[in-house]
């Protein structure tokens, strides 16, 4: 998709989505760089594929769950570093093919999309440190195994590069539509974790910009994004919340951020850092707030389940957008400014207030004065009072000073309400 608009059209449709991170290392479960971070040889890692069996694997199910939580989307990792892949690919056999599952996982998880009327995203790793020609760098498996080093040099990246664009053209062809690929990711002058990595990786290595055609003449629809070395369709703020809505050159750009439940993407047995509900709500709602997209992750089990800490983070957003939607769906940034601890968010005339924090009785709407027709909850319908300004009242003992010319107060309940973020309606006069 060549323009940006529509990319960020199209992004502004899709909203929250489902990512999907899983493949061998879901069995070592203690994160999906583990292959990296402990240096395992080949030989040790491949031992994985013997055990490799989602016997409970069930994309109906993952994706009822999502679309429940209100995701429109879903991208799937077909292939990430470790370069094992969830399709029967031509080109390798370091594939489910050759596990006891033995059969294509893509598919089964892009029909159930379909079915349930969802986008379909591929992740495809641009790194791989399964392939015999991809070079050996910094961030490889191999990086300090003396014997695997003197062999660099005969590694070779156009090879790779022939097989990489092969891959992609597989996972374009096979399934139908496809709505984004997801590249991971240049790392030319790259500093991760602390330190600078050697033999970083970019456009050149991947042939990007004859990538970027072969996606779009395969796939004329598709959206790119923002790694493989040359500016994609949309960017990809990770683990992070821009504190202001991304641009490029000066001009606001298309941006999907991507987040994780707990800090990894595979699945992680003993990581103790999830993210509770009403977090990951305010997340969503300072995405939409800022125009942007959260694709948020979740790493099934080698067995092919959400474990229950995933279940309790969807389930525990389903049941706010089951009331809350309103404000997500459609709805994007406002040009009303907030006031402190609160999100806007607007679709049409209906403007959202999301209320992070819980203040004492009332809130303060700068520039709303007047423009207000309606106040209420969104949870239950039911009505907040509405205080339009008396400028020059002073304050004197009970009776609070006068706001200021155009804002607007809200007379809020002394309890807040038990939901994960009170979310007010504003029906703004025409
Ligand atoms: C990264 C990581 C990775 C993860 C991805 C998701 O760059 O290498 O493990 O798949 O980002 O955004």
């Amino acid at each position: 998709m060549a323009d940006s608009i529509s990319a960020a059209d199209a992004l502004r449709a899709r909203r929250f989505g489902l990512f999907l991170h899983w493949g061998l290392y879901s069995i070592a479960a203690r994160n999906e760089w583990m292959w990296h971070r402990e240096r395992l040889p080949v030989a040790k890692y491949e031992q994985y594929l013997k055990y490799f069996e989602p016997d409970l694997f069930d994309p109906g199910a993952w994706l009822d769950r999502a679309a429940a939580a209100g995701m429109r989307y879903v991208v799937l990792t077909t292939k990430h570093h470790d370069g094992f892949c969830l399709w029967d690919s031509a080109l390798t056999d370091f594939s489910i093919a050759r596990t006891p599952w033995g059969r294509d996982l893509v598919g089964p998880v892009v029909e159930a999309a379909r079915e349930r009327g969802m986008q379909v995203g591929l992740y495809y790793s641009l790194i791989d440190w399964h392939h015999p020609d991809f070079p050996i760098d910094g961030l490889h498996p191999l990086r300090d195994d003396p014997e695997a080093l003197a062999a660099n040099d005969r590694r070779d990246i156009a090879r790779y590069r022939t097989y990489l664009h092969g891959q992609v053209r597989e996972l374009l062809t096979r399934y139908g539509p496809i709505d984004e690929l997801w590249l991971d990711f240049s790392y030319q002058n790259h500093v991760h974790e602390g330190t600078p990595v050697w033999g970083g990786k970019g456009a050149d290595a991947w042939g990007a910009a004859e990538l970027r055609s072969l996606a779009r003449q395969l796939q004329p629809g598709i959206l790119i994004n923002d790694r493989l070395g040359i500016p994609g369709d949309f960017v990809t703020p990770e683990q992070y919340q821009p504190s202001d809505p991304p641009t490029r050159d000066g001009n606001p750009v298309p941006w999907e951020a991507c987040q994780t439940l707990n800090g990894s993407w595979g699945y992680d047995r003993d990581n103790q850092d999830d993210k509770p509900v009403d977090l990951l709500v305010r997340m969503l709602i300072d995405t939409v707030s800022k125009d942007g997209s959260m694709l948020l992750n979740v790493g099934p089990t080698a067995r092919g389940e959400f474990d229950p800490r995933a279940v309790a983070a969807l389930d525990g957003i389903a049941e706010w957008m089951r009331r809350h939607a309103r404000a997500i769906d459609g709805a994007g940034a406002s040009t009303f400014a907030p006031p402190a601890d609160c999100r806007y968010t607007q679709r049409g005339d209906r403007l959202y207030l999301h209320l992070f924090a819980w203040p004492f009785e009332t809130v303060h709407l700068p520039g709303l004065a007047g423009r207000v027709e309606h106040a209420q909850f969104v949870h239950d319908a039911s009505q907040i009072a509405v205080r339009e300004p008396v400028p020059d009242r002073p304050a004197y003992a009970t009776t609070p000073g006068g706001q200021d010319a155009g804002t607007l107060t809200l007379e809020l309940p002394v309890r807040r309400p038990e939901v994960a973020v009170p979310v007010v309606e504003l029906f703004l006069r025409g």
